[in-house]
This record gives C-alpha cells, structure tokens and sequence, in this order.
C-alpha cells in the first residue's frame, strides 16, 4: 500500500526538474497525478513514463498564466480520477536577472501571474472538493531569493514571497478543513539550474562549495521525498510551515551576486 493511496494530485509544470520528481514519486507511492505542463513534448513523456512504469497519471497541455487553461487541469483531476486531493504549486519559467531599476512592468506581472494568481486559481477551484473530504494538501514551491532578497531577482522574489503568504494565509483559514499548506524552498540540479550553472560556473560552483553538505541537491532523492511527506498523513499536524530543502544552504545564506559573469 503506498503513502498517497486514493489520492489525486495536480502538479504544475511537472514536465520536468522538481516538479517531474514529485509526480514520479506521488504516482510511485499510488496517488493518480495530473501533470500540468506548458511543454507539450516534456508534459506527455513525464506522463508517459508514469504509466510505463504501472502509475497513473495525464498530461495536459497548461500554461498556468491563462486562468482557463490552468482551471481545465482541475477538471480533469475531477472528471478523470474522481477527485482533486494535493495541489503542488511549482511552475516557475522565464524571467531575466537585472536591477531592480531597470526591471519592467511585464516581468512583475508574469512573476505574480505565476507564481501568486496561478496558485490561488487552483487553490480555490480545488477547495470545495477538499472541503467536501476534509482533507487535503497544499505544496508551494519558493525560494530562499525571496527570504533572502537575493538581488536581481527581484521580480521572481516578490512573486516567490506571495505565493508563500497566500499558502500561509490558506494554512490559517482551510486548517479547519482538513486541509494543510506548506511550503519548501529547494536548492536542487533541475534543468533551469543547470542552465544556471551553465551561465554563472563560478557562482554556481561557489555556492555549492558554501553549502553545509558541500553539494546541490537531487530532484528525486533530496526533493521530492519531502514533498511526499508533505503529501502524505504524516504530516498532518504541520502547516504554515516552510520547508528549507537545500542541505542547509539557507543558515548562513548562499552566494548571489550574478555580476560580473551573467550581466
Ligand atoms: N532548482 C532550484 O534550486 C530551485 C530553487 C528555488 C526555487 N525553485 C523553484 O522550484 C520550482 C521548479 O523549478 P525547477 O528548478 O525544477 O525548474 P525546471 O525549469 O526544471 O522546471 C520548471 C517546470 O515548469 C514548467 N513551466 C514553466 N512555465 C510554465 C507555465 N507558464 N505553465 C506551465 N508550466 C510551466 C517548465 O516547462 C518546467 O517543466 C520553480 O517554482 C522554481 O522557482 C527551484
């Protein structure tokens, strides 16, 4: 018997990186997962690669910036497995880093769009349904740029540091309801740190040299384990919290000065 047995999980942006990890293992440990995904190609070999492996899941093409796209994925959790039980808010895609006075308008909008309103449009499509079981779970994917004001990002904190208050905020008036919001701020080798790494080595390279356990995290091994924990009844006490997934990246801070190798 899995952990997540019965259980429906939607998860953004869940093609690749973080958020493919958390559907592999949700759909591992029983839980039917739809995969909320703008690449297409991405999307639907994640899927594919659940139900090669015996789990169950459906890929639908979602760019969860359009309020429609993204609440037709809440339907299909509800017209294809019956139910909408975790929600793993964890799209995150596109931005540049630059000063805060050179940054546009369009970049705050996208940041808030995905990161904030894109949450709080799933969150509330699904809550009746969870109200109705008496349980359910939220997972919020941030960061610790956002904590930590990392600078040049500020689009991309700011948006990081909503989307954790909303969760917050439905910590505090769903509990009632069964339903439990958390949040983690992971340091992990996806593919958009990769890309990272590939634009900034030496900060990249630092920044794992400064980290407590001298190295960047595993999306399957490091990641996606708590993200179950989370899932799961064993954390049914907790909420509100944020979970810092970065081997202990966060105590005394990371590197972030992009400058002078990427700007
Ligand atoms: N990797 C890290 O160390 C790290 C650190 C801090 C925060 N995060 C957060 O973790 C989450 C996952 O990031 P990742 O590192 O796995 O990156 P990733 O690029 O590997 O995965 C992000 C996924 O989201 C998808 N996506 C992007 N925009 C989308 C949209 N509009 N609609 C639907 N899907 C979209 C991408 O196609 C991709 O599959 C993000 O929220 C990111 O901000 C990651």
């Amino acid at each position: 018997m899995g952990r997540l047995e019965n259980r429906v999980a939607l998860v953004t942006g869940g093609g690749e990186g973080i958020g493919r990890a958390i559907a592999k293992l949700f759909a591992a440990e029983g839980a039917a997962v739809v995969i909320a995904e703008y690449n297409r190609e991405t999307g639907a070999a994640a899927a594919e690669a659940i139900r090669e492996a015996g789990g169950k899941a459906e890929f639908i093409a979602t760019d969860v910036n359009e309020k429609e796209q993204l609440l037709a994925a809440v339907d299909l959790a509800l017209s294809r497995f019956g139910s909408i039980d975790i929600i793993v808010n964890n799209a995150y895609g596109g931005g540049h880093l630059r000063r805060l006075e050179d940054k546009l308008d369009e970049e705050f909008d996208h940041s808030a769009t995905m990161s904030v309103k894109a949450s709080f449009w799933a969150m509330r499509a699904a809550f009746p349904h969870m109200k109705a079981k008496h349980w359910g779970r939220i997972i919020s994917v941030c960061s610790l740029n956002g904590v930590n004001a990392h600078i040049y990002s500020a689009d991309f904190n700011a948006g990081k540091e909503g989307l954790r208050a909303l969760t917050r905020t439905a910590a505090r008036e769903w509990a009632q309801h069964g339903i439990t919001a958390n949040i983690i701020c992971p340091g992990a080798a996806s593919s958009a740190y990769l890309k990272f790494k590939a634009a900034n080595p030496d900060m990249a390279g630092a920044m794992d040299a400064m980290n407590p356990m001298g190295r960047i995290g595993d999306v399957d091994t490091d990641i996606a384990p708590v993200c179950l924990f989370l899932a799961s009844e064993d954390s049914r006490y907790m909420t509100g919290n944020t979970l810092f997934v970065d081997g202990g990246g966060h105590i005394n801070g990371v590197v972030w000065a992009p400058e002078p190798e990427s700007l």
